[in-house]
């Protein structure tokens, strides 16, 4: 099987060739960075049409560099939302016609299924496995039992984590986007300098809140003498901040592990994905967490945490194993929870 996949859901366009037997023979990422930067954040206007002027170009060279041509593949899959919907209806638009052109099934993919399933493309994590996704939008704990079964353990009441990053980035003048940014700057910093809060630390359940740590890191800037910031004081802020969501992430899914293996005794794995996944010392501090309950962490390489097409057509591939394709008729949403039934809670 060998699937093509687009992702244009927030700020980078992408298109990828995947075969079921694991192998990405095309993965192409286009920035929109550039376009967005002046603004210190993704405009959703700008977003589209951006897309729009790159994605059939990107798509014929993914095609060319994975040696395929479109009426060999077996799917055409696209994110199919959530997301910023000017962008999702530009990939969907593109996908369905391409599947109609050449009479192949077409597959609308969950963004957030795509970040899901990455482990099992790169790592052939079985089924089922406990989930950490951390994204831009999400910031979520959750059980995989299966393509499209999920169970919420636990998410965020306020901002998703990697927003922090991002709203913190811009506090301390560091651009956009945030997490590369902080975790280059944390690199030199002291972690113990600045003494932030652990929203939620040892609370019951598993949810997460970042909103109050954000506040503090405002609060500390501002104490900070007046002028610029000083590299120190950068480095040691940014340290300490990505030092206390490495504790809440840490606590919460020490919480949610033992959630986990009561509705699934066997379970030994805990994933991590989506952007925020590809920070180093966040993957470290998990891979300690996994190893100190007897699981073991899998993360997929950064390049398959950030946003992507790859996933994509992989999720693409596990929903048409299943014989789960869309109608021309699919309308691309805005919104699109893994387990509505929590969402609806
Ligand atoms: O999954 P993703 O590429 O897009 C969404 O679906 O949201 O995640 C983007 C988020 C951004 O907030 C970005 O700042 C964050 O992931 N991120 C990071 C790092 N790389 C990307 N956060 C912390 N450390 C990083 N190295
Ligand atoms: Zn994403």
């Amino acid at each position: 099987m060998i699937v093509l996949g687009i992702e244009t859901s927030c700020d980078e366009t992408a298109a990828a060739v995947v075969t079921d037997a694991r192998a990405i023979r095309a993965s192409l990422v286009a920035s929109q960075l550039d376009a967005h930067r002046p603004y210190g954040g993704v405009v959703p206007e700008i977003a589209a049409r951006a897309h729009l002027d790159v994605l059939d170009g990107l798509v014929r060279r993914a095609l060319e560099d994975a040696d395929i041509r479109l009426g060999e593949l077996d799917a055409v899959a696209a994110t199919g939302g959530p997301g910023l919907i000017g962008g999702v209806i530009v990939g969907v638009t593109l996908a369905k016609a391409l599947a109609l052109a050449h009479d192949r099934p077409f597959v609308a993919v969950n963004h957030l299924e795509g970040h899901a399933l990455t482990c099992r493309l790169t790592d052939a994590v079985e089924f089922p496995f406990l989930l950490l996704l951390v994204s831009g939008g999400h910031c979520q704990l959750l059980a995989v039992e299966g393509v499209g079964r999920y169970t919420r353990l636990g998410t965020t009441i306020d901002d998703a984590v990697g927003e922090a990053f991002d709203k913190v980035a811009k506090m301390l003048g560091l651009g956009f986007p945030g997490g590369p940014a902080v975790e280059a700057a944390a690199r030199a910093g002291d972690p113990r300098r600045f003494d932030l809060p652990r929203p939620l630390l040892g609370r019951p359940g598993a949810d997460f809140s970042f909103s109050g740590l954000k506040t503090a890191v405002r609060l500390a800037a501002e104490a900070l003498p007046p002028g610029d910031f000083q590299a120190r004081d950068l480095a040691d802020l940014a340290a300490s901040f990505q030092a206390a969501v490495a504790d809440v992430l840490a606590d919460r899914t020490r919480r949610a592990i033992a959630m986990f293996r009561k509705s699934h005794p066997p379970a030994t794995t805990l994933v991590v994905a989506g952007g925020v996944a590809a920070n180093q010392t966040l993957r470290a501090r998990l891979a300690a967490v996994a190893a100190s309950d007897g699981m073991t962490l899998v993360a997929p390489p950064p390049a398959l945490c950030t946003d992507n097409a790859a996933m994509i057509a992989w999720a693409g591939i596990e929903r048409l194993r299943l014989g789960l394709t869309d109608g021309l008729d699919f309308a691309p949403r805005p919104r699109w929870p893994l387990d509505p039934r929590a969402e609806a809670a």
